[in-house]
């Protein structure tokens, strides 16, 4: 499962960046709105950074404009991912953009009728919102599972599972463990997954125990061993 960061932060996004991890980026309407800052140079700029897939979402709400936008964001990067709402509207322009060799990012997923709908209108990715499904007490992973399941009965479909919507690392297993294909997950999630007491205690105890080795400094011992051999 690759993993995406669900946010339009620059800081964050450069942050999980240079982890080595990062293979794509999700905002939303709310996460733009949320920066305060222009959304075309905002998209451009983490196009610019992460190299890899970045989901842009159109406002229109119907075919024609969302179609429009759609191929004026793709215009942007070869990195811009069009995200489209699971209307009948969105799945049409979806349809018409994946014709055109646009990616695609069928978004606001809540049940897997939607997402066979999505597949064959030719999105690229499915987003199904894991947390917001928890949220009114139904169990998303469900959902990842019928997903998966459903995709996996036509061999033809190629539409990618994005788990979205990640509220907790518990998700972020969950969807691996379900087969997503990928996870976009907030920055304050992300930070999280690297977390365990018993690590931290653990490399505590090695630093404290290497201090009682003859020649602590790693550097300086391989290299006045490599001398001698010169
Ligand atoms: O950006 C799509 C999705 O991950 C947003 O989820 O529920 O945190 O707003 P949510």
């Amino acid at each position: 499962m690759k993993i995406f960061v669900d946010t339009a932060n620059l800081n964050e996004i450069r942050e999980v960046h240079s982890w080595g991890v990062l293979a794509g980026v999700t905002t939303n309407p709310s996460l733009i709105a949320r920066e305060g800052r222009d959304f075309i140079a905002t998209i451009h700029e983490i196009c610019e950074l992460v190299q890899g897939p970045v989901s842009a979402e159109v406002i229109a709400q119907d075919v024609a404009g969302m179609v429009k936008e759609g191929k004026l964001l793709a215009q942007l990067s070869e990195h811009v991912v069009v995200k489209v709402p699971l209307t009948p509207n969105g799945i049409a322009a979806t349809r018409q953009l994946s014709d055109a060799g646009i990616k695609t990012n069928v978004t606001l997923c809540f049940q897997p009728a939607q997402a066979l709908m999505a597949a064959l209108a030719g999105a690229t990715y499915i987003s199904p919102f894991v947390g917001r499904l928890d949220d009114i007490s139904v169990d998303g992973r469900e959902l990842i599972e019928q997903i998966v399941a459903i995709y996996a009965q036509d061999p033809d479909l190629d539409t990618q599972v994005l788990a979205a919507s990640i509220r907790h690392p518990i998700h972020f297993i969950q969807a691996a463990l379900a087969g997503a294909h990928v996870a976009t997950v907030p920055f304050k999630v992300l930070q999280q997954l690297f977390l365990h007491p018993l690590t931290d205690k653990g490399n505590e105890a090695f630093l404290k125990d290497w201090q009682k080795v003859p020649d602590p400094d790693i550097c300086g011992a391989v290299e006045r061993f490599l001398a001698t051999r010169r």
